[in-house]
Parts: C-alpha cells; structure tokens; sequence
C-alpha cells in the first residue's frame, strides 16, 4: 500500500475503527477469535517467539488493516499467533512502526491499538536500548519500571486525559522478577530518533532520572494504557548510551548484542509468558 492511501493518514478516519477491523482481519487469517497477551518485538528480541509456544499461523503484516513494512533490518514485518502450553494465545507483534519514520503517532500505536481489539489484557513491549547505569553490560535484559517521553507528542487526541501512575505494571515486574530475580529495572526516556543521542542529551536524561535511552515504546505504552491493558515492557541494553561507553554507537554493534543475547533473553521471555 503507498503511503499516501493509509487508512490511518485520512484525518477523519476513526484510529478505533482501523483497528477494529484489523482485529477482524487477524481474526479472520488466524483463525483466533481472541488473543489474550500480546508481544511487541524490538531490536535483539525476534527470536523470542520461538520458545513461547505452538506458532498456529504467521501473517505479513502488509495482510492486516493499517500496519506498514518495517522501516529496518532487524524488525521483523510479521504477526504471528502462538498458543503456549497452559492455552494462551498470544500474538507476536514483530512489525513495530517507529516514531521517527515521521508517519504520526496514529501508525506507531495501531498494533497496541489492534492488540487491544483482538481482546488482549496483557501487552508486553519489547526494545533494544542504551544502557545508562554504568553497572549495566551490552546484552543485559532490564525491567523498565517508568517512562519519560522526551518526543513532545501524544497518541491520544483531543482532551483525553488518561492515568499513568504504575504505566509499567508492578505487579507484572514481581512476577518477571520471580522469574529472574537478578532483573534490574530503570526508567525508559523515548527520544524520537533516529539518530542516536549526543552524550549531553544522554547525561540529561540521567539528569533527569533516566536509565535508558530508546526510540520506541512510551508512545505505545501511552496507547496500551489508554486501551485498558496492563503492561510489562522489557527493555535489552544492546549498548552503553553514548558517553557512557566511549566508542561510537552504531546500528550493527546494536544488532550484535541482540544476537549475542538471543538466546538468554528468549529463554527469559518465554518463561515469563509461561506465567503470566
Ligand atoms: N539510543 C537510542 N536508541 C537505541 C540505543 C541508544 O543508545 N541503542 C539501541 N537503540
């Protein structure tokens, strides 16, 4: 579909709607009335599904109302339907529309919004991130227990005034971190991108009671509480923000580390899947 025929891009479209009838058309080709915990896949975390379960279809994203190719290698342009050993369905969202692609906040949280619809109660945010703890090691897995949104936009419209006290469930971290108990957790500053942080923006977030720096996800947690979901985000420090480590940062080393981790964070994620 060209850009400029989105559904998402006509100003008097419904988002609620677009994602309605995606729900329907993952419905329709997975042959999954409703799903119950959705899975974002960011950077380092693709091979994740793998372990969570039974993948009972896999659909282009280019097949569903409203989701876009993904912008990168390393993205993963499909959903998949798994279901996991206790009968969970879960749907994998592996074709995540960035902020800094420039098409709108609508595009970015239409798969929350389309998860929502498919009935899912538990979203869970995947990302690979610069690690400002000087504790933290390239390939470390992190709770994010908070946001700051550094992009001066919204994905809510008009005068909606939505809670974001405990955005990234508590109760959800207890249960990732009876899983792993040597989980840390930091506060996740969604910069737009796409370029990487200079080392003063990165000492400002710190300053500011960041610990991760990313260009993903508190727009789509913003969505997911809006829609009523309880969320656990997940976030893979892929690198040391810049500063903190003192070689440059680049997308390959990024990818790296997701590889080099994959296995260990698909193990994690599976598990906590298996509980949640
Ligand atoms: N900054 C922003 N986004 C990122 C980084 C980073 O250091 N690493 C991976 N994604």
């Amino acid at each position: 579909m060209r850009d400029d025929s989105h559904p998402l891009d006509d100003p008097s479209a419904d988002p609620f709607e677009v994602a309605a009838t995606a729900a329907a058309d993952i419905a329709r080709l997975t042959g999954v009335p409703q799903h119950d915990i959705a899975l974002t896949l960011g950077s380092g975390w693709s091979k994740a599904a793998e372990l969570i379960g039974e993948t009972t279809a896999t659909l282009d994203a280019t097949e569903v109302t409203g989701f876009s190719k993904p912008a990168l290698a390393g993205h993963v342009g499909s959903l998949r339907s798994i279901l996991t050993p206790k009968g969970k369905r879960v749907l994998v969202i592996g074709a995540r529309t960035h902020y800094y692609e420039g098409h709108g906040t609508r595009r970015v949280v239409h798969s929350v919004r389309t998860a929502a619809a498919t009935g899912v109660k538990t979203m869970v945010l995947t990302n690979g991130a610069g690690g400002i703890k000087p504790t933290w090691k390239p390939g470390q897995p992190v709770l994010i227990s908070d946001h700051i949104n550094l992009t001066a936009d919204s994905p809510l419209e008009g005068a909606t005034f939505v809670d974001l006290t405990d955005l990234y469930s508590t109760r959800l971290r207890d249960v990732a971190r009876s899983i792993d108990p040597t989980l840390d957790e930091g506060v996740y500053c969604q910069f737009r991108g796409p370029h990487y942080e200079t080392p003063a923006e990165v000492q400002m977030a710190k300053a500011i009671g960041g610990h991760i720096v990313g260009m993903s996800t508190a727009l789509e947690a913003i969505a997911a509480r809006q829609a009523g979901m309880e969320i656990l985000g997940f976030s893979l420090i892929t690198n040391l923000a810049a500063g903190i480590q003192t070689t440059p940062l680049s997308h390959q080393e990024v990818l790296e580390a997701g590889r080099d981790a994959e296995p260990v964070i698909s193990d994690l994620l599976a598990r906590v899947i298996g509980v949640l």
